[in-house]
């Protein structure tokens, strides 16, 4: 069949297929510790629930406005005013998304096209390069390296600007590296974008789930950065409610205009139920517990799992300052997507392979699962390279 050259280099979610595959093996009966997914499992905040049942249960069934039901721009922007240092947020700064990954595609769709080339730091999530080829510019990997903790660095940037350069993507705490980005650093990247007329689309979906701190220090908290930032972030990790597919962007009012404009002639506004739902979450008293609350049994977690991994022959463990992966390198074999497949198929551990992510020799590894099942995962683990 014939499909548009919209779509040409069009790859399905790699990390996305290899979750499926697990779950169609567990479906089967096969013994499958998913550790591949990119999600926590807690269940929904009661207080979501509520909001999401009452508003059901009121009869409303027309179309929510497309930036977002005023309720939740309003709260968003009070959220991240006072999260981060951005100073004032206006909820006409705000819009709301059918989660991050919309939020990303609306930016960028809007920011970049043909003739244009976006920064992208490996390793990346892996939409990031298929978000921007969608636009029809081009993604430029920018490498960097385990042994400094993927830390980005501005001579790497230098050296592949281009006149054609538009965007830089961040992403920290980074999926699936962990890695958080210090204060010097988003300086240093805050002020080489503007002297460079470069847009820093931030995603920051794991912001509160950092084990230094109550957040990871955003991009927003430079003073000044923010007229050339789009701060991206959602209910999905945070609070632990990914099916209910709320994200939102914060930025310019002008960019934020021209997005809704785009999502008011693909998608309209995102659910109305799920809306109220992450209304709920972020203008409850108990915000800041449920999130911190998450973070904690995360951050034990997190330990368990680089303990359990430590000294076994073959992985090299680093200890990952935020997230939910531990991204483990393979120390005497770069083809990672071979280990991964038989760690599946003869350990029965989904995990999802560096390659996805740009950086073959390394195996994510997603801890935000059940006690249990961790603890069964890591064993499968270490009997495997074992
Ligand atoms: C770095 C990163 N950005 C965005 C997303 C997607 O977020 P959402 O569920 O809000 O679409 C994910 C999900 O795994 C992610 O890891």
């Amino acid at each position: 069949m014939r499909f548009s050259t919209n779509i040409a280099s069009l790859v399905p979610s790699a990390t996305l297929a290899i979750s499926a595959r697990a779950k169609r093996m567990q479906a089967a009966g096969e013994s499958v510790i998913d550790l591949s997914a990119g999600e926590p499992s807690f269940p929904t905040p009661e207080v979501a629930i509520e909001a999401c049942v009452e508003f059901a249960r009121s009869g409303h069934s027309g179309y929510p406005p497309t930036p977002g039901i005023p309720e939740l721009r309003s709260a968003v922007a009070a959220y991240v005013s006072s999260t981060t240092a951005m100073g004032e947020v206006e909820p006409d700064n705000v819009l709301v998304s059918a989660g991050v990954k919309q939020a990303l595609f609306n930016a960028s769709f809007c920011l970049f096209g043909p003739g244009d080339e976006v920064l992208v730091p490996a390793p990346y999530w892996p939409s990031y390069l298929a978000i921007v080829s969608l636009t029809g510019a081009t993604p430029v990997v920018v490498p960097t390296d385990f042994g400094s903790g993927f830390r980005l660095q501005i001579g790497e940037l230098e050296r592949l600007r281009s006149p054609a350069t538009r965007g830089l993507f961040l992403n920290s705490p980074g999926n699936p590296s962990g890695e958080v980005y210090d204060r010097d650093l988003l300086e240093q990247l805050a002020g080489w974008a503007a002297e460079n007329d470069i847009w820093i689309i931030s995603d920051e979906i794991y912001r509160r789930l950092c084990y230094a701190g109550d957040s990871a220090t955003s991009i927003c908290d430079v003073p000044h950065a923010v007229e050339r930032v789009l701060h991206l972030d959602g209910i999905s990790k945070a609070f632990s409610m990914p099916g209910w597919r709320i994200g939102y962007t914060v930025g310019p009012s002008e960019v934020i205009g021209k997005m809704s404009a785009l999502q008011s002639q693909t998608t309209s506004g995102a659910v109305a139920a799920a809306q109220h739902a992450a209304l709920a979450v972020l203008a409850s008293p108990e915000r800041d517990d449920i999130v911190l609350g998450f973070r904690d049994i995360l951050r034990r977690r997190r330990d368990v799992a680089v303990e359990a991994l430590n000294g076994i022959p073959g992985l090299e463990v680093r200890v990952p300052s935020g997230a939910i992966y531990l991204y483990v390198r393979l120390t005497s074999t770069s083809d990672s997507m071979a280990v991964a497949e038989r760690l599946l198929v003869e350990g029965g551990v989904a995990s999802i392979p560096g390659e996805a992510f740009g950086t073959p020799g390394f195996l994510r590894l997603n801890y935000a699962v059940s006690d249990e099942e961790l603890k069964e995962g890591l064993a499968r683990v270490r009997g495997f390279f074992s």
